[in-house]
């Protein structure tokens, strides 16, 4: 899906932080790809023009990500995307934040494992582009099920994922635990970026 050469850089989704110029400073310096900020699929369904205004269009690798909790209008903000020229589709397990774990959405998903992996399903099946996603290491640390999720999602179509090495409820705090992830390796065949405290070249080669 992305270049095979090297290890490929990703800067991570920051809403209110990755617009646009943003995105395009992060790819001067080399990035693989830059995700976009995190737009809620009701409000594409809806057609917030507000909303309309983040979708990227420019960058040389469209990556969009939706957040939301119903996997019909996850389907649908998916294709707007799509027909938009959108290169990939990520979907967000990951979000902490209290207004959207209340919806259901974000890093709620990783505790209704049938409703997250119905959400990849019908995502996968809506379009044509591929679908990422990106996820916590799980709820709290009696809940880490990031590694039979990705089982799943790997089933249902994903084609790569990204984890933020912590727990929903480490929130953005404490030190990111990379060294669980490597149990992917054994896992899932599909690629997977390691996100969390990377500061410097020297954090992303420790994490490697
Ligand atoms: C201001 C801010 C906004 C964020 N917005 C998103 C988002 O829209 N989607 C997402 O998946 N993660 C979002 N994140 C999480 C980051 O992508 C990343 O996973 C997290 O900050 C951990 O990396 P760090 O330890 O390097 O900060 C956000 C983080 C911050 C600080």
């Amino acid at each position: 899906m992305f270049p095979s050469e090297g290890t490929p850089v990703f800067l991570a989704p920051m809403a209110g932080v990755t617009d646009g110029p943003f995105r395009e400073t992060v790819m001067e310096f080399g990035a693989t790809a830059a995700v976009s900020e995190m737009v809620s699929s009701e409000a594409l369904v809806r057609s917030s023009r507000k909303t309309y205004g983040r979708l990227p269009r420019k960058d040389p690798w469209k990556i969009v990500q939706i957040a939301g909790a119903d996997p019909q209008h996850m389907a649908e903000s998916a294709i707007i995307n799509e027909n938009l020229g959108a290169d990939v589709i990520d979907i967000n397990m990951g979000c902490p934040a209290r207004k959207i774990v209340s919806n259901e959405s974000g890093s709620a998903l990783m505790k209704n494992e049938d409703l997250a992996v119905k959400i990849v399903e019908s995502v996968v099946k809506s379009v044509k582009i591929p679908v990422t996603l990106k996820m916590r290491l799980g709820w709290d640390n009696e809940n880490v099920n990031f590694i039979s999720l990705a089982k799943k999602f790997e089933d249902a179509g994903a084609q790569m994922l990204a984890i933020h090495c912590r727990t929903r409820s480490q929130m953005y705090g404490g030190q990111a635990n990379w060294s669980l992830i490597s149990e992917l390796k054994n896992a899932v065949k599909i690629p997977y970026l390691c996100n969390g405290d990377i500061k410097s070249r020297e954090d992303a080669l420790r994490a490697l």
